[in-house]
């Protein structure tokens, strides 16, 4: 299948630059800008495009190609794409002429372009683009080409046919700059040639078929099912290759939402007809282990340590019944593996259970069927796949569940508030019909005491805060702008029905400053 390389030089957009190319049909994957050059022969890309970067070309320890890969793309005629820093970058390596800029060039700016041509063919004589630089190009190497400028930067792109080298001033991959996809795909399509093979559809085949080819047949998999999107579809995945010698294993960790332990046993067992679901009851253990601690990291690292130990204990379990357990799966996705862009301080985290502490005869290896997906590719899958859209759409939730949502010191009491409170958050959203538009929705325990009135007698109870954010990827959140009667009717449910709760407010903070959970 045919490829593009994206250098990832420190942008934050570097992932929607192969998120767009995705999109266009062609595989795209994202690689630090110092791969060895051995990595990029063996991919045989058929483009490259270098990504934006916080940095100056003229620091010191600034991202920057090799001679040696100057020589293999000119030898093997690899077109080269440079967006911001990395078409600065290009300018720079080839001896023409960077300044720094008394002030930055940021947001929505008018591109004149007077020839619309190349990469630029679809652009009228001025269009809108988007710019976050600082540098600025003062003169192009010999035999580059200016394509158009703005009133800030008077060389915003440029091409050299001979060198197959083409760069944007402007940011093509974010959608403030409207014709920015057209940038992409003439790039891809016309320049580099690339043929448009990326499809979901054949993906599930050809990974039901590495998955078999892998595990033999008689290997068994064991994997840590928590029924949220990722380790759903990679276990359904999984039952399609090799059926019943998947070993899904379900824990309750006593911090989970309500219902859930019903809901995901009922889904794996029932429906979905997996002899092998293996369900572990460790709530009391883990709140037991829970009990009295207040930090959240402490949290998060007992939830994490007794996640692998009831793990271990059931995998060795079930060694003693079943031979050939040889393989560990994992729900890890491409945005997990790429440092930049992982979604959270310890997703990752949760997820490397690799280093299992298994007895010396059973070393497992990974299985990671998911590894080169994107959130969205996975949902896709998982309803081809056959799984309910009440589980592909479902919000993330951390891996410590609800003790990061509970401030301070938690217990059964206030995780069975917390569990009310939320699952009528979610019900009137998805009744309302928005659930799909945020990213997360879900009730905070908050445990301070105030004052109320219910009836004729004063209560001093707790307060629960609603989060609901909009997001694309995490990284940065906007609270959503709920309708009033909505808010209205979930805060008097709340109070009304959770007793516990008698004040509830909305969080209307975005991230950055704040984070999306509490804790
Ligand atoms: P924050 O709170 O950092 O969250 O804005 C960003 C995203 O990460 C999720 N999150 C976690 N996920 N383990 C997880 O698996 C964790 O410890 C954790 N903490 C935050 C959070 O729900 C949000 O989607």
């Amino acid at each position: 299948m045919d490829k593009i390389i994206v250098l990832d030089m420190g942008g934050q957009y570097c992932h929607l630059i192969a998120r767009r190319i995705r999109d266009l049909g062609v595989f795209s994957e994202i690689l630090p800008y110092d791969i060895s050059l051995e990595k990029i022969m063996e991919i045989k890309p058929k483009g490259i495009i270098l990504s934006g970067g916080p940095n100056s070309v003229y620091e010191e320890d600034c991202p920057k190609l090799s001679e040696e890969f100057y020589n293999y793309i000119s030898d093997e005629k690899i077109p080269l794409l440079g967006i911001c820093y990395g078409y600065h970058l290009i300018v720079h390596q080839l001896n023409g002429k960077i300044e720094a800029h008394d002030s930055k060039e940021y947001g929505q700016t008018d591109l004149n372009t007077p020839k619309g041509i190349s990469f630029l063919e679809s652009f009228k004589k001025v269009e809108k683009v988007w710019m976050s630089h600082g540098d600025l190009v003062k003169k192009l190497p010999e035999g580059f080409e200016m394509l158009a400028y703005t009133e800030t930067s008077p060389f915003a792109a440029y091409r050299n046919e001979d060198k197959r080298m083409y760069g944007v001033q402007f940011h093509p991959e974010v959608v403030h700059t409207p014709k920015g996809n057209n940038v992409i795909d003439y790039f891809i399509s016309k320049i580099a040639k690339a043929k448009k093979e990326w499809k979901l559809e054949n993906w599930i085949e050809q990974s039901i078929e590495e998955i078999r080819k892998k595990v033999g047949t008689d290997g068994r998999v064991i994997l840590g099912l928590s029924g949220g999107v990722d380790s759903s579809v990679t276990a359904v995945l999984l039952h399609k290759a090799i059926g019943d010698r998947l070993h899904s294993i379900f824990v309750n960790n006593g911090v989970l939402r309500k219902n859930e332990v019903f809901e995901v046993q009922d889904t794996f067992k029932n429906k979905l007809g997996f002899k092998n679901f293996h369900f572990v009851d460790a709530e009391k253990l883990f709140l037991e282990r829970l009990s009295g601690i207040e930090d959240p990291e402490e949290k998060r690292r007992i939830i994490g340590h007794m996640f692998i130990e009831v793990f271990e204990n059931k995998t060795i379990e079930l060694e003693k019944t079943h031979t050939h357990i040889k393989f560990l799966a994992q729900g890890t996705i491409y945005p997990d593996r790429v440092e930049s862009a992982a979604t959270s301080k310890s997703s990752v985290k949760i997820k490397s259970h690799h280093n299992l502490t298994l007895p010396d005869n059973m070393t497992l290896e990974i299985i990671e069927p998911l590894k080169d997906l994107y959130k969205d590719e996975v949902r896709k899958i998982g309803l081809q796949l056959g799984l309910s859209k009440e589980i592909v759409r479902r919000h993330p939730f951390p891996g410590p569940g609800l003790a990061v949502r509970i401030i301070g010191v938690i217990d059964k009491e206030k995780l069975d508030i917390l569990r009310e409170a939320d699952a009528i958050l979610i019900d009137e959203i998805k009744k309302a019909g928005t659930y799909d538009d945020y990213w997360q929705a879900f009730c905070v325990f908050l445990p301070l005491k105030t004052v109320g009135i219910m009836g004729d007698f004063r209560t001093y109870e707790n307060i629960c805060a609603i989060r609901v954010v909009e997001s694309l990827d995490a990284m940065t959140a906007n609270f959503a702008k709920l309708d009033w009667d909505l808010l209205e009717k979930i805060g008097t449910r709340i109070i009304n029905e959770v007793k516990g709760i008698n004040r509830v407010v909305y969080d209307i903070s975005n991230k950055p400053p704040s984070t999306i959970e509490y804790e």
